[in-house]
């Protein structure tokens, strides 16, 4: 049985930063990954982190804009830790070797994200992503801490009401592990796969989150999918915000720059749903461009695109073979990002003792129905950093507990009917199902009656998924059972978003409801909070907003 104080599940920026606060605490951490940490999520985050460095800034300015672009769905305690902590974050990760891009006096570039106006966003070139996980994962192999790589977590071990452990499946050798721990902290990252187009990588399919569900474990404003304005059509890479930070902007097929007709004050720079929703109106309308609208950076010149948007002309040029320096590009919303998640407090516990949630699979309030640019990757720092210390105080008072084989052999049991199947459908079958219709029905625009229409569909692939078939019968990389068991994690956290949306009945931030249309304080004000009982069916709960400084008030863009 392999046994270690603290395990951290997923290798993203949140569980990386954790799972070094964790060992820094003085207990012994691993790190288990269904891939290697350099290919997790993280580093697809191209445009930066938010950290109140600006002089004309200050933590309070950048709390009020995250509430503000939350649409007041965001707990104000919390963005407090995130906006008070950021600036020490960042210089925690500098200090471990980050390479952020600087002006000529030393001190952070800074771009002006989203609708904020105040330059805030850290930066290092366009591929901010990748330099958050280089550098953290060089601490990890530094501290030589035990990484568990290509091992795809199954399930909790719960034992006596606590989190004793999981169970893990290694992908280049077809073995089930049960991992046993005195405290887990889940950092699997977010679900974007739950939709056909998304900036995600295939790796984003809601684990974490399912696995939480499937134990009882409340989830919390699922409904809060966010959408990014600038992904290119097909393949849904994300072309970064940091494009329109830097100047460049929106046409429609006329040549117009048509966010004046949506957002006249912020333009381009308003908040992520509503150039979403602007961008898809002029689609519907008529006036896009074989369903896109263009991004514009031909003004910035060579010089800048190459000094700051590098990566972005080269993603350009070889995904949608257009050269930004010389011709606009096609660009269309698609799925990013998950504010809703696993429900925890402001150290990541969730409702299990010695289970901690932490990064995109967590909701611990920060993002609301409308998240900031730039602030996820300041949340995996500040709340990483918090959830792993806290995780690693609460692993050295607990007595590990002893784990039973059988929990070994049912999880085999139940891998080897999959494998062993002869007949039934494939599973990619059903996910471009699922995929499609969460596009058309759960995207940027929803009414009732299509979000009941999608939880039809979505229980049948339910009954349908009971009888998935493989080709690939063998033990070792099997991706093919992979992909089935991601595809069961999937459809139980579709359910749970729309389940949550379905309810809902008012339009406030990412959740926009043709049949609903407005925000509705009165009544909506408060989480949605989803939680599955033993016999498999889905329960909602509400819980309150925590206002601590500001009222609620109008988005004016
Ligand atoms: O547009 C971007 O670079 C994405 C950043 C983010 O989602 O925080």
């Amino acid at each position: 049985m392999l046994r270690h104080d603290l395990l951290v599940v997923g290798a993203g920026g949140a569980g990386l930063r954790a799972a070094l606060a964790a060992a820094r605490s003085g207990v012994d951490v691993a790190i288990l990954s269904k891939v290697h940490p350099l290919r997790s999520h993280t580093g697809a985050a191209e445009g930066g982190i938010n950290a109140a460095f600006s002089e004309q800034d200050s933590w309070e300015n950048h709390a009020y804009d995250t509430v503000r672009e939350s649409d007041w769905l965001a707990d104000q305690d919390a963005v407090e830790v995130l906006t008070r902590e950021g600036p020490d974050a960042v210089y925690e990760l500098d200090h471990m070797g980050a390479i952020f891009s600087r002006g000529p006096d030393g001190r952070f570039l800074l771009r002006p994200f989203g609708p904020e106006g105040i330059p805030r966003t850290v930066f290092a070139g366009d591929t901010t992503g990748h330099v958050v996980l280089q550098t953290l994962y060089q601490q990890v192999l530094k501290d030589r801490l035990r990484v568990y790589e290509e091992w795809l977590v199954l399930d909790l071990i719960l034992e006596d009401g606590f989190c004793a452990g999981v169970l893990a499946y290694e992908i280049p050798t077809g073995t089930v592990h049960a991992v046993a721990a005195r405290a887990v902290i889940l950092a699997t990252g977010g679900a974007g796969r739950l939709y056909a187009s998304t900036t995600n990588a295939f790796i984003c399919t809601g684990d974490g989150m399912a696995i939480a569900l499937r134990n009882g474990i409340p989830l919390k404003d699922m409904e809060m999918v966010q959408f990014h304005p600038t992904t290119l059509p097909g393949s849904g890479i994300l072309i970064t915000e940091g494009a329109r930070a830097e100047g460049g902007y929106l046409l429609n097929a006329r040549g117009e720059r048509f966010m004046g007709r949506y957002a006249p004050r912020m333009m381009e720079q308003a908040g992520r749903d509503v150039v979403c929703r602007a961008e898809q109106t002029e689609v519907d309308e008529g006036r896009g461009v074989n369903g896109c609208v263009l991004l514009d950076l031909r003004h910035l010149g060579e010089a800048k695109i190459m000094s700051r948007l590098a990566h972005t002309r080269e993603l350009c040029v070889t995904f949608a073979g257009v050269d930004p320096v010389h011709e606009p590009v096609p660009v269309r919303p698609g799925a990013h990002y998950f504010m809703g998640g696993i429900h925890t407090d402001l150290v990541g516990r969730t409702t299990i003792p010695g289970l901690y949630a932490v990064g995109e699979c967590a909701c611990v309030s920060v993002h609301g129905a409308n998240r900031l640019g730039g602030n996820s990757l300041l949340e995996l720092l500040v709340f990483g950093r918090r959830v792993g210390e806290n995780a690693a105080e609460f692993a050295r008072n607990q007595k590990g507990v002893e784990i039973s084989e059988a929990r070994v052999r049912d999880a085999e049991r139940e891998l080897a009917r999959i494998v062993s199947r002869s007949d039934g459908e494939r599973w990619a079958a059903l996910r471009d199902i699922l995929g499609n219709t969460m596009s058309r029905e759960m995207g940027i625009f929803r009414t009732g009656e299509g979000m009941r229409q999608c939880l039809a569909v979505i229980k049948e692939l339910q009954e349908r998924y009971k009888r998935v078939r493989l080709d690939d019968r063998g033990r070792v990389y099997n991706y093919d059972l992979v992909s089935a068991i991601e595809l069961g994690f999937m459809l139980d956290v579709a359910e749970a978003v729309v389940v949550s949306g379905l309810a809902r009945q008012e339009s406030r931030g990412a959740h926009y409801r043709r049949d609903y249309p407005k925000r509705d304080d009165d009544n909506w004000l408060r989480h949605t909070v989803v939680h599955r009982d033993p016999l498999g069916n889905l329960h909602l709960d509400y819980l309150p907003v925590r206002i601590t400084r500001w009222l609620p008030a109008a988005r004016v863009y």
